[in-house]
């Protein structure tokens, strides 16, 4: 076959495979956006593990007519402008790639105002094509309804498991996210059943006392510790408060969840001496 350049809808559909595997990394995604955008509150709604409906709403600044038309474009970032700036990024986003991804295997509605404009307004996309663009009363902030995911790719589709796994996958994201933004309210609701729901808080142990409950709260001990280069605020579980796995350790870089088994493993050592073997502190 000659070369020939991708057309853009066939481009987009494969970088969309890249950022959107499941209804999970549209769920990071969108609250990453309300993140950057800041939100003080966001709220997830949700219809069969979110392969019917993806629902997400903020409150953050919004977007005027002219900036939604064009999040959608991919590569296209309020988030950086030069090369430089991806050494000092300080925000969740700077690919311009998640809209245009989700956009291009969904039906995508997108209702958006900023604090000043009287009107919001509503883009309807479906499969990366848009079918209308209007004014709409909403309150100011961000509101995206995914519906439908992968409903253009029947490949991606067959793979997604059942509405279960699919939600547990979604009620971790909001969960790290949750607890690496205690300042913002979140709540996640799954087929019209509340799964969480937690106010704005003054501390990580105040989120930590609403996600999980009050004894695993009281029994973290708070650390701080900076360095030259990076500063360590983590939350240990006294001796009393051990299980009998790792699921309870979390660790965040820049309020990222990640996974390191070098963090791991210095936490393990640092806590053998005082913990019963085949236990596990709380992190
Ligand atoms: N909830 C939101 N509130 C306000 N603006 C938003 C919101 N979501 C997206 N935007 C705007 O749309 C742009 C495109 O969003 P998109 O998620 O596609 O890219 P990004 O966040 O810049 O980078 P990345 O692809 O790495 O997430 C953002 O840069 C931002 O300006
Ligand atoms: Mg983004």
């Amino acid at each position: 076959m000659p070369i020939q350049v991708l057309t853009s809808d066939v481009a987009n559909k494969i970088a969309a495979g890249e950022v959107v595997e499941r209804p999970a990394s549209v769920v990071k995604e969108i609250v990453e956006n309300a993140i950057d955008a800041d939100s003080t509150s966001v709220n997830v709604d949700l219809r069969a593990g979110g392969k019917r409906l993806i629902k997400i709403s903020d409150n953050g600044i919004g977007m005027s007519r002219e900036d939604a038309l064009i999040a959608t474009e991919r590569h296209a970032t309020s988030k950086i402008n030069k090369i430089e700036d991806l050494e000092s990024i300080q925000t969740f986003g700077f690919r311009g790639e998640a809209l245009p991804s989700i956009a291009s295997v969904s039906k995508l509605e997108l209702l958006t105002r900023t604090a000043d404009q009287l009107e919001g307004t509503k883009i309807t996309i479906e499969g990366g094509n848009v079918q209308s663009v209007e004014e709409s009363g909403c309150s100011p902030g961000t509101h995206l309804s995914v519906k439908n995911l992968f409903y253009n790719v029947p490949a991606r589709l067959k793979f997604l498991k059942t509405e279960t796994t699919e939600m547990n996958h979604i009620n971790n994201q909001v969960m790290w996210a949750a607890l690496a933004h205690p300042s913002i309210a979140f709540s996640l609701r799954h087929n019209d059943r509340s799964l969480l729901n937690v106010r704005v808080c003054e501390s990580v142990i105040e989120r930590v006392r609403l996600l999980y409950s009050k004894d695993l709260a009281e029994g973290l001990i708070e650390i701080e510790s900076e360095q030259s280069s990076f500063k360590i605020h983590a939350f240990i579980g006294n001796a009393d408060l051990t299980k009998s796995n790792r699921n309870y350790q979390l660790f965040f870089l820049n309020r990222r969840p990640i996974r390191s088994k070098v963090v791991s493993a210095a936490l393990n050592e640092a806590m053998q001496s005082f913990i019963a073997k085949g236990r596990y502190a709380v992190a």
